[in-house]
């Protein structure tokens, strides 16, 4: 009797370690040989990345692109995107991209405005920034940092479309820096880039004898600035960042321009915290703006002079796939002379490659020639 009921106890036991150990292998299952990600992901702070995109369907597969390469899981981020008043081919970039891509974020909030006509009534052509422009880019930038407030979003990334990211680390080192808000450096060809290091009584533009050092990497880390613009993150569990605003109206005494860069950064200063740019890392590049007189055809050739730019110290510029289709090819030519003749080293293939990257966007035919080398 006693050795029976002893043996029961021993097959209960037995039995619930068996339930245990089935359990046991359920969680390690369902929990993470399933999604080997999953553990890290979820501990991934939430983004959502805001996109303004008109007439740039010549940097959108570029700049698509580099947003795709991004290391971060797409299921942390959301995506909120507006186009309006296009005279190109910008809403067909679009479309294609978000059928293709839009499932793998966590949540998008698009608007892609057909409506006619292209231009605001003020607008004198493409590159004229007007008033009533500013106003709309004013409110949609204002209705996403609400939007990303009320969905709870640790983040938001405020991201122009004539932005090229070629690092794909960008978003999580500018995470580490914990700063309110924060800029990787994108440079131009020339002078030009996303930052400046100072600005006027009347909020204007100043260069001053910082400005050259932090553009070159001279010196490297992150500034204090007077002002970042097109690829700006804010750390949305910041206290201060409650205050932050694109409306000139939300800013109480400000006298400056109807300009959303300028009221956005006077709205950082006087909410107390700081407007920085970080150099540590090579982050991207950024298209040098249209003057008001321009066209659009003017910003092809801007193109075209970056992309030069970038290959002497990178790779070409990827394009996913899916959006070459957008790229023109050039077509290839001799520029009217007989014959164009590339002569290299063949010791130096690097230098061969990157010079038959030129030629291919530049659409130059050209003939290698190997060189002898004279010593
Ligand atoms: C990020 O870029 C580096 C260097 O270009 C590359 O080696 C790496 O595979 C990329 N990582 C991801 C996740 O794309």
């Amino acid at each position: 009797m006693g050795s029976s009921r002893g043996s029961k106890v021993v097959r209960r036991i037995i039995v619930t370690m068996l339930y245990l150990l089935i359990l046991l292998c359920g969680f390690t299952k369902f929990g993470y040989s399933d999604n080997v990600e999953s553990p890290r992901k979820w501990r991934d702070p939430t983004v959502v990345i805001a996109i303004l995109a008109r007439n740039k369907a010549h940097t959108l597969p570029f700049f698509l692109t580099s947003l795709e390469n991004m290391d971060y899981p797409k299921s942390r981020i959301s995506l909120w995107l507006r186009s309006d008043h296009n005279e190109d081919g910008t809403l067909d970039v679009l479309k294609k991209w978000l059928n293709a891509v839009q499932s793998s974020y966590h949540w998008a909030n698009v608007v892609l405005s057909t409506s006619v006509p292209n231009r605001f009534p003020d607008e004198k052509g493409p590159a004229h920034w007007s008033n009533s422009r500013f106003d709309n880019v004013i409110r949609l930038r204002e209705e996403a940092l609400e939007t990303a407030r009320k969905l709870w979003a640790d983040y938001l990334w405020f991201l122009d479309c004539d932005t090229f990211l070629i690092n794909n680390q960008t978003l999580r080192n500018l995470m580490s820096k914990q700063l309110t808000v924060v800029a990787p450096m994108l440079k131009s060809d020339g002078m030009y880039a996303n930052f400046w290091c100072g600005m006027t009584d009347d909020y204007y533009y100043q260069r001053t004898d910082e400005y050259k050092p932090i553009l070159n990497r001279e010196r490297k880390g992150c500034f204090d600035v007077p002002m970042v613009h097109s690829s700006v993150l804010i750390d949305l569990r910041h206290e201060a960042s409650l205050s932050l605003s694109f409306k000139p109206q939300n800013l109480a005494g400000y006298d400056g321009p109807n300009d959303d860069i300028i009221v956005f950064a006077q709205s950082v200063k006087a909410s107390g915290t700081t407007l920085n740019v970080c150099n540590d890392e090579v982050y991207g590049y950024i298209m040098v703006p249209l003057e008001e007189q321009n066209d659009i055809e003017h910003d092809y050739d801007q193109l075209t002079n970056l992309k030069m730019e970038i290959m002497v110290d990178q790779p070409p510029l990827p394009v996913s796939p899916l959006l070459q289709e957008f790229v023109p090819r050039k077509p290839k030519d001799k520029m009217g002379v007989d014959e164009v003749y590339m002569i290299n080293l063949l010791r130096r293939p690097e230098r061969r490659e990157r010079m038959n990257n030129c030629f291919e966007e530049l659409g130059l035919m050209a003939t290698p020639l190997d060189a002898v080398d004279g010593r």
